[in-house]
């Protein structure tokens, strides 16, 4: 037997509900991938690139014209300039960009801030990288950050922190406010920071979405990464990006260039073209905002509490007086009896927290959403 670098880590519960899905065939509202089509037009922009010949490896870094396309859209949207060259990496979807972030910027002994509930794939890339990773925790209901908590945990050690917004799995977003508190955290600090943003485009109510590629004082210590996988309803395609300065960037592909080399090229052009209509991502927000209107506003009379989503594509529901199962057991009982899927919010959490919470995606069709909610308001 070899010994295991990863020993406590087991299959992810996104595999571990999809598959109980399947077997029961329950709908399944666990896993984050939407259930409606890509646009047609972003397929045959692959199929033309694809005739063209563009099927050989693309540079290292990705295309020049989807790094200039991703350039600008980040000055007009979030107006700060990442230069194509040496600033903008394209990667294998956001979990390749993590896992090369995280391995670029912890070493051993580091400790890493993550804050929970958190996305699954920070924690074991930290722990591979030798370093530790050490929790604050949103507050639920409204999963707000205490950052005087963040404070209190910084030593010389600290070497990242890795923040998420619109955030998986809670659907929180952070504010301005919270933008000026981190600046407050790491000023004067070495500490680096990983923002992940695969989500921005998803964000409802108006809210503008606070990349730290607005802040300066954030974004020279920070890589951004995003997903398109997220964005175009692909997330089969597994493709987005890094954006970082120069001297992190430089860091980022010497360990890029030999985890994956080069991303697939057709749809790396295909991308180029479609991102010159703006439309076509900015009108997300009330895309999915309409998703979440709907799915909310047929669960609403039932016995769960909704906890409301700011950004993402998840819905959260508190079950507290419905049952006192744990969320694991519940989330299981209702795939197995009552056909439906969910994530239990404990899995986000390094000790299991159990707030008798479960995660609902709703990137899905009507019909599904009308289905699920249907069976919540059966319990
Ligand atoms: C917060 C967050 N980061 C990263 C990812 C991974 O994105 P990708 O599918 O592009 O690897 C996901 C996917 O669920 C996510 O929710």
């Amino acid at each position: 037997m070899i010994r295991s670098k990863l020993p406590n880590i087991n299959a992810s519960i996104f595999s571990v509900m999809s598959q109980l899905a399947n077997e029961h065939k329950a709908i399944n509202l666990s896993q984050g991938f939407p259930d409606f089509a890509v646009s047609p037009k972003l397929i045959s922009l692959i199929t033309k690139y694809m005739k063209k010949g563009e099927n050989q490896y693309a540079p290292m870094q990705g295309i020049m014209e989807l790094r200039q396309i991703i350039s600008e859209k980040t000055e007009k949207l979030y107006n700060r300039k990442y230069n194509p060259e040496t600033e903008i990496t394209i990667t294998a979807g956001a979990t390749q960009a993590l896992h090369t972030a995280i391995s670029t910027l912890v070493k051993e002994d580091d400790e890493v801030i993550v804050i929970e509930p958190a996305y699954d794939s920070y924690v074991p890339v930290i722990k591979l990288n030798g370093g530790r990773p050490v929790f604050v925790q949103m507050k639920h209901p409204n999963y707000s950050i205490d950052w005087n908590e963040a404070k209190k945990i910084i030593t010389s050690r600290t070497s990242l922190i890795i923040i998420n917004s619109p955030q998986n799995p809670t659907g929180a977003t952070l504010g301005a406010k919270d933008m000026e508190e981190l600046e407050k955290l790491v000023k004067g600090s070495k500490i680096s920071i990983i923002s992940d943003e695969v989500y921005e485009h998803i964000i409802f109510d108006d809210q503008k979405h606070e990349s730290v590629a607005k802040y300066p004082n954030l974004a020279e210590r920070t890589m951004i990464i995003s997903s398109f996988g997220k964005t175009f309803h692909a997330t089969g395609w597994k493709i987005g990006y890094c954006i970082a300065p120069e001297s992190l960037m430089k860091e980022f592909r010497k360990i890029h260039q030999f985890t994956v080399f080069s991303v697939n090229t057709p749809i790396q052009y295909a991308l180029a073209e479609y991102l010159k209509n703006e439309e076509e991502y900015l009108k997300l927000p009330e895309f999915y905002q309409s998703k979440r209107d709907f799915f909310i506003e047929r669960v609403k009379d039932s016995r769960f509490s909704i906890i409301p989503a700011k950004g993402s594509y998840f819905q959260l529901l508190n079950y507290t007086g419905i049952t006192e199962e744990k969320d694991f057991d519940f989330a299981v009982r209702l795939t197995k009896e009552k056909k439906l899927a969910s994530v239990p919010i404990s899995a986000f959490h390094h000790n299991k927290l159990d707030t008798k919470t479960l995660r609902f995606c709703f990137a899905k069709s009507e019909k599904t959403l009308e289905q699920a909610a249907k069976i919540l308001c059966s319990i």
